[in-house]
């Protein structure tokens, strides 16, 4: 496999490959042809991650692109899969095929080095984009990644690859949780009430933004040194959780069509008292339940606790979603159109290094985030 990028220079250091000119760039991409990457051997804490080479992952589709990486993002899902969280449900997806050792990382900002032959005009060998893998694909913390030309689009002509790559999981968490879960798709977002608890973090930072963009209320929850971020992305109204007295001052606030819970805060801890038409969480039992007791034991215990969440008294119209990151193309195709137009713009908590990939996983592990954790190359 012969890959021409013209006037581009790579920072990769992929074993196995000659470059040709120093100008124009040629690789060869060998069948032996190696990259670096974080990976997991097998699952516990992050000192089980492991650094070295790996065989330059394979094109299987031939609407896939091969990006070598300039920057990626950390996100508590990382930490989650690092330790086995979905273990069991995500081997549906990889069709039952060995899951480790594991590449994690799941948005990506780089240069496509490579095209599958169905990729299209839209998508050139050299073209900076950015974007993200579906969870139970090989990520993105790695010197190359394999991605779906439906899951990337050009890099953001005024952002950095660092703050490209910062806006992706996150803020394609947030439409999924607001747009398919919570129903704005069908409902439209114009005007709608939201509250979101959370809002300081990485998903709630963008929910945010995409919410005011489309003319809702946003009605944020943080910590007291979080409010002046929180305010200065647009939120209508701040409450402090620390605040002895929130909980009954969100209730004289009125009606939210949803509540965004980016902080598992957790239904049973929502007060009866509450008005609002969706409760949507970020951290439903499904997963949990199902490395616990299986498949089938797993579903049906979820299923179960989904069931009595949502069985209401009549007249009674509270519904409880459980939210994920859905891999939409459309989705991420509007959420870029924002990020261009500078309306959802990029919140660096910390920035790393690529050999510093477990410290920024340890910072994440902390918590407190106000927006994103990156790591550049
Ligand atoms: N299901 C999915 O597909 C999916 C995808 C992405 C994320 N998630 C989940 O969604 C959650 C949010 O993700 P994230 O990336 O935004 O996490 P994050 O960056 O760690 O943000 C969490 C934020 O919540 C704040 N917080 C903590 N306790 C709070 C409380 N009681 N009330 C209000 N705010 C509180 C934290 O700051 P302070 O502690 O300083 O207040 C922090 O700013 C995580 O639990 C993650 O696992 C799920």
């Amino acid at each position: 496999m012969f890959v021409n990028i013209a006037n581009k220079t790579l920072n990769l250091t992929i074993r196995g490959c000659r470059k040709l000119s120093t100008n124009k760039v040629k690789i060869k991409l060998q069948e032996n042809s190696k990259a670096n990457a974080w990976q997991v051997h097998s699952y516990g804490g992050i000192d089980e991650l492991q650094y070295g080479p790996i065989r330059i992952p394979q094109i299987r589709c031939s609407d896939e692109v091969l990006i070598n990486v300039e920057a990626t993002s950390v996100n508590p899902i990382d930490l989650f899969m690092l330790g086995g969280y979905g273990k069991t449900l995500f081997q549906i997806p990889r069709n039952f095929e060995m899951e480790l050792p594991l590449t994690l990382g799941r948005d990506f900002c780089g240069t496509i080095i490579y095209k599958g032959p169905q990729v299209g005009s839209a998508f050139g060998i050299g073209d900076k984009v950015y974007g993200f893998v579906p969870i139970h694909k090989q990520g993105s913390f790695s010197e190359v990644v394999v991605a779906n030309k439906a899951h990337i689009c050009k890099q953001p002509k005024d952002l950095s690859p660092a703050e490209s790559t910062s806006l992706v999981y996150a803020t394609m968490t947030a439409w999924s949780a607001l747009y398919i879960f919570g129903n704005l798709l069908c409902k439209g977002a114009k005007g709608a009430r939201v509250l979101i608890l959370g809002a300081s973090g990485g998903v709630g930072t963008a929910a945010v933004q995409l919410l005011k963009s489309q003319d809702c209320v946003v009605h944020g929850v943080c910590s007291d040194n979080a409010i002046p971020l929180v305010q200065s992305l647009g939120a209508d109204h701040i409450f402090d959780y620390k605040d002895p007295n929130y909980l009954k001052k969100v209730e004289t606030e009125g009606y939210y069509h949803i509540i965004l819970d980016c902080a598992k805060f957790g239904y049973d801890n929502v007060p009866k008292s509450w008005k609002f038409g969706t409760y949507v969480t970020l951290n439903s039992p499904l997963l949990i339940n199902t490395d616990k007791f299986g498949l089938v034991g797993g579903l049906l215990s979820s299923a179960n606790t989904f069931l009595k969440d949502n069985l209401k008294p009549p007249g009674e119209k509270k519904c409880v979603m459980w939210g994920f990151f859905l891999p939409s193309s459309s989705g991420f195709q509007f959420i870029h159109k924002l990020i261009s137009n500078g309306k959802i713009r990029p919140l660096i908590h910390k920035e790393f290094k690529f050999d510093e990939l477990p410290c920024a996983l340890q910072e994440l592990q902390k918590g407190h985030m106000r927006g994103k954790i990156v790591v550049t190359h």
